[in-house]
């Protein structure tokens, strides 16, 4: 069953200050989670920080006071109106469903409900109306669909997609504070000579890049490209749009770069895909020609808006039918934690 054609099943209204929890609020997306909702001012009434047990009593700073870690239980959602889960998939399919039945709403950045059919997938700039078919559950996408997504929608809604082509270019932090410690402590020890023994990520990471860590299937795409791939097609309601990426792991802490080529059912003149991003919601056009100065990761990082430039026909499409982008967005906030706060904002708004 289609989530366009699913009636909504009773959810119970947010207050207009709601509780709010962050489900690994330690990680590196929870820490610019909480970040987020301090600095978009979030209206929530308590803001609960769960963990595991390793972190509670950790205290974190949260508009001017200190919020202490709570270790994560069954009854964590007792007193919570939205619940964001960022520890992985494997806590999401354990403990979202507790979190629903308690009576929140749960923003999922992890992969484990963005396929089902009633839990619609959300980028507020992509297709927000699908927001309002949700019922407990609505998912956040993987941070190369989430940022690729924003920088094609102003495109997609002038002109029909036929294909999509990309390779990315992925930080560190989409596998975690873990492997943002690593890329710094391998790194540390390169530069001083040192031997390192890399734990995290599968190969050396220092002044090295390599295809994503996540594991090959039977068709030759690892994981991270199928969830793209899939995610791209859902976003854009295509469910059969063909879909080609390459994901790569570059040593870069929190930006994503992506190369994509767009193929569209009618040719669209640079300058008029120029114009359409600059007045797209959540992009920045950075495409100086002239100074050769395009999408960087350390100009994205930090930024809520994802970069947008080297703006071009595809040369590589004889119909002339394909544009060029370059891509960077931080990969924690538009990628992940931004995302899922707008979604929360986008409830909220739905709701009053
Ligand atoms: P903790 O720091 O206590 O291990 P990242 O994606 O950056 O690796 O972060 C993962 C997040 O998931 C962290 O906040 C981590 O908390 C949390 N987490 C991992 N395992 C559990 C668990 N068993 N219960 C609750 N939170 C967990």
């Amino acid at each position: 069953m289609n989530i366009q054609n699913q009636e909504q099943s009773a959810v119970s209204a947010l207050p207009a200050n709601p509780s709010v929890a962050i489900v690994g609020a330690t990680g590196a997306v929870g820490a610019v989670l909480v970040e987020c909702l301090e600095n978009r001012n979030f209206p929530l009434s308590q803001l609960k920080l769960l963990a595991s047990e390793r972190s509670a009593g950790r205290k974190v700073a949260f508009r001017g006071g200190d919020l202490e870690i709570q270790k994560l239980d069954v009854h964590a959602f007792e007193d919570v109106d939205i619940a964001i889960f960022s520890a992985g998939a494997e806590l999401s399919r354990a403990y979202a469903p507790i979190a629903k039945a308690a009576g929140c709403i749960v923003v999922d950045n992890s992969s484990a409900f963005r396929m089902k059919d009633d839990v619609p997938l959300v980028v507020p700039e992509v297709n927000a109306s699908a927001l309002s078919l949700h019922s407990g559950v609505i998912a956040n996408p993987n941070c190369v669909a989430a940022i690729s997504s924003v920088a094609l929608a102003s495109i997609a809604a002038h002109r029909k997609i036929r294909r999509i082509q990309m390779s990315t270019y992925q930080s560190a932090s989409g596998a975690g504070q873990a492997a943002m410690d690593e890329l710094n402590d391998a790194t540390a020890a390169a530069l001083a000579g040192e031997a390192f023994e890399h734990s995290v990520l599968p190969h050396p990471y220092a002044f090295n890049f390599f295809s994503h860590n996540a594991d090959i299937e039977g068709d030759g795409y690892n994981g991270e490209e199928s969830k793209v791939i899939a995610e791209l097609r859902r976003l854009f309601d295509l469910p059969n749009l063909p879909v080609g990426v390459t994901c790569i792991r570059v040593p870069v802490p929190r930006a994503h770069g992506m190369a994509i080529s767009v193929e569209l059912d009618a040719p669209l003149a640079p300058e008029l895909a120029r114009e359409l991003l600059q007045n797209a919601p959540g992009v920045r056009v950075v495409d100086d020609r002239k100074a050769n100065h395009f999408p960087m990761p350390v100009e994205a990082s930090g930024e809520e808006e994802v970069l947008v430039g080297r703006i071009r026909t595809d040369l590589g499409d004889p119909s002339g039918h394909s544009l060029s982008l370059f891509v960077v967005g931080d990969q924690l906030l538009k990628g992940a934690a931004l995302n899922a706060v707008q979604i929360a904002e986008a409830l909220l708004a739905t709701n009053s």
